[in-house]
């Protein structure tokens, strides 16, 4: 089947490679035949290398190719069962009679890298780009589980906007300790604050260790893993079911095949990811979003794939688009259950069908299907509603991302309202400042610490430049004594990130940040701040000749001097723009590279 979308690869000074010559049969070539095509010497270079892998000769003879880009590594270990996922995607590529070519991508895993992968977002984005463009392919299946994979190689792959399809690795099976379902993340803040505040033992919390992590997959709360497979499923730019399909399931390896075989499809129809990002996606992501409870770095991630392909995503639409949509996914750590529940109990079809009944959705948007994301999901069906709640039950009314702006952000913050404590919405408090994460682990166990349950924690130098990277540190453990005391929550502000799988009333992405010269760095033990998230305003109380004063006084701390750190630091966007490199936002295309030998 051929359906031309209309799109010749890109809105930049990229063309369809495969648009611009014939294969000397009459037929238009593909782009990987600009490599593999013909019996020129150069032909004969590209084929002779590639057969000593055993290719025969007749795969040469002008299918599709297809880039299997593979984040595996056992350094990532919720990507590491992904050369069997691998494998499953070859099989339906061959199905469907394509050639299928696997390469590696720079693997990004959460739990090992320092000093935060996210600071090695946008380098393996380049990379990936880089890879597609310059290599023989004609679509590419993004293998993707941890956190900033998903982003980051479709950031990459949008940027070239070959056809494209994501599979994710799928989230771990539940976590089980003592009879009790524990969560991926949020269950390690809970039970290290447990220890802290002398309520679980230190060999209570070893054993623990063992429970939660205990099949392959990723993080299985709805924390940043489970949300980007979600987002990219809502954006239509994966198949359905993709998000909620344990990895260990047979049928995470069923979908693995059928994105082999559709991804040969999408080849043939011209279908590509400039036909899918529309804004119509984007505005379904975010609608989904609030309605899964998911993770704030969704906001960062989705603002800078919307970058790449051109399409002006902005945090006021982060807040318009949540607002209206209830959150009823019941799912850590917002709620109870686990990305293993939510597959039993229907998986995010169910969900898009339900937005979908109540105009939030944007029934039209085109998917990798072919089909619209309503065609897709119609017909889902709920299996347990404790678990996918009614929207006229839901687990929290408003869901959403808050976007707060004020002198302490005018380019804005952000907070997750349904996993914040609903008093401390609206608070006036007396800032506690800690001036860096060293600053702060040096001196939140401080018993002369000044600081109580009203106090706000401020948390400097932890954003896109400052940490480097925009660390996961803004969700900040509590004082010792505090917890001691009960105290299970406390306003808290920072330019940082916060895991997915954390919670509390943490207010983030604070920008320009700190060490970009932002209010942030100037504020100082005992200053008033005041959190308004029903008014959506962020301010500190300093009169403005005090901000002068410590501003003429203010030295921006040191910049890295040299390596990718240098050139991350002098490129990178603030987080209202999603953290891109200046230099890597928009599409290039799938042009084909000029011939070297
Ligand atoms: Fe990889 Fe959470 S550590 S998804």
């Amino acid at each position: 089947m051929s359906n031309d979308h209309g799109n010749n690869g890109g809105n930049g000074n990229g063309g369809n490679g495969g648009g611009n010559g014939d294969n000397g049969n009459g037929k238009k070539m593909r782009r990987s035949e600009h490599w593999f095509g013909g019996t020129s010497k150069d032909a004969f270079i590209h084929r002779s290398w590639m057969k000593n892998q055993g290719i025969p000769d007749d795969s040469f003879d002008g299918r599709p190719v297809i880039g299997i880009c593979n984040t595996w590594s056992e350094l990532t270990p919720c990507n590491g069962h992904f050369r069997q996922l691998a494998e499953k995607v070859k099989q339906g590529v061959l199905q469907a009679g394509g050639l299928p070519l696997e390469f590696p991508a720079m693997s990004l895993g959460e739990s090992n890298m320092r000093p935060t992968a996210m600071l090695f977002r946008n380098l393996a984005a380049m990379e990936v780009e880089e890879s597609i463009r310059a290599h023989p392919l004609d679509g590419v299946i993004l293998l993707v589980g941890c956190d900033k994979t998903t982003p980051a190689l479709l950031m990459g792959a949008a940027s070239v906007n070959l056809p494209t399809l994501v599979l994710s690795g799928g989230p771990m099976l539940n976590g089980r300790y003592r009879g009790e379902s524990i969560g991926s993340g949020t269950h390690v803040w809970k039970f290290s604050e447990a220890v802290r505040g002398g309520q679980m033992s230190q060999a209570e919390f070893m054993k623990a260790e063992s429970c939660m992590s205990r099949s392959a997959g990723h993080c299985m709360t709805m924390g940043t893993a489970s949300t980007m497979a979600s987002m990219v499923e809502a954006l239509g730019i994966a198949l359905p079911e993709n998000a909620a399909i344990p990895a260990v399931d047979a049928r995470r390896h069923t979908l693995a095949q059928m994105a082999g075989r559709r991804i040969v499809e999408m080849i043939e129809e011209n279908l590509r990811p400039s036909d899918i990002l529309t804004r119509d996606a984007f505005e379904n992501a975010m609608r989904i979003n609030a309605a899964i409870g998911g993770s704030t770095n969704a906001v960062l991630h989705l603002l800078a794939i919307a970058g790449r392909v051109g399409v002006d995503l902005s945090l006021d639409d982060w807040d318009r688009a949540g607002r209206e949509v209830p959150t009823i996914l019941n799912l850590m750590p917002s709620g109870k259950y686990l990305m293993e529940d939510f597959y039993y109990a229907g998986g995010l079809p169910v969900i898009l069908r339900r937005l979908g009944e109540a105009g939030m959705l944007k029934r039209d948007a085109l998917t990798v299907t072919g089909q619209t994301a309503w065609e897709n999901n119609r017909d889902a069906e709920c299996f347990n509603e404790d678990v996918i709640k009614p929207l006229a039950d839901p687990l929290v009314a408003s869901g959403g991302i808050a976007v707060l702006t004020g002198n302490l952000a005018p380019l804005g913050a952000v907070i997750k309202p349904s996993a914040a404590t609903p008093a401390l919405m609206q608070h006036r408090g007396r800032a506690v400042v800690f001036e860096n994460i060293e600053h702060y682990k040096a001196r939140v166990d401080d018993p002369a610490l000044d600081i109580d349950a009203d106090s706000i924690m401020v948390l400097k130098n932890c954003g896109p430049k400052g940490y480097p990277g925009m660390a996961e540190v803004g969700n900040m453990g509590l004082p010792a004594k505090l917890l001691a005391q009960g105290v299970t929550d406390m306003v808290r502000i920072s330019d940082a990130r916060m895991s997915g799988t954390a919670y509390g009333t943490v207010i983030l992405h604070v920008a320009p940040e700190a060490m970009a010269g932002g209010l942030l760095a100037l504020v100082q033990d005992g200053d008033e701040i005041e959190v308004d998230v029903a008014g959506r305003g962020l301010h500190l109380h300093v009169s403005e000749d005090e901000i002068a004063r410590r501003r003429a006084a203010w030295e921006a701390p040191k910049a890295p001097a040299s390596g990718y750190a240098k050139l991350y630091f002098d490129h990178v966007l603030q987080a209202d723009k999603g953290v891109d490199l200046d230099f890597l936002v928009g599409c290039r295309g799938d042009a084909v590279p000029r011939e070297s030998h």
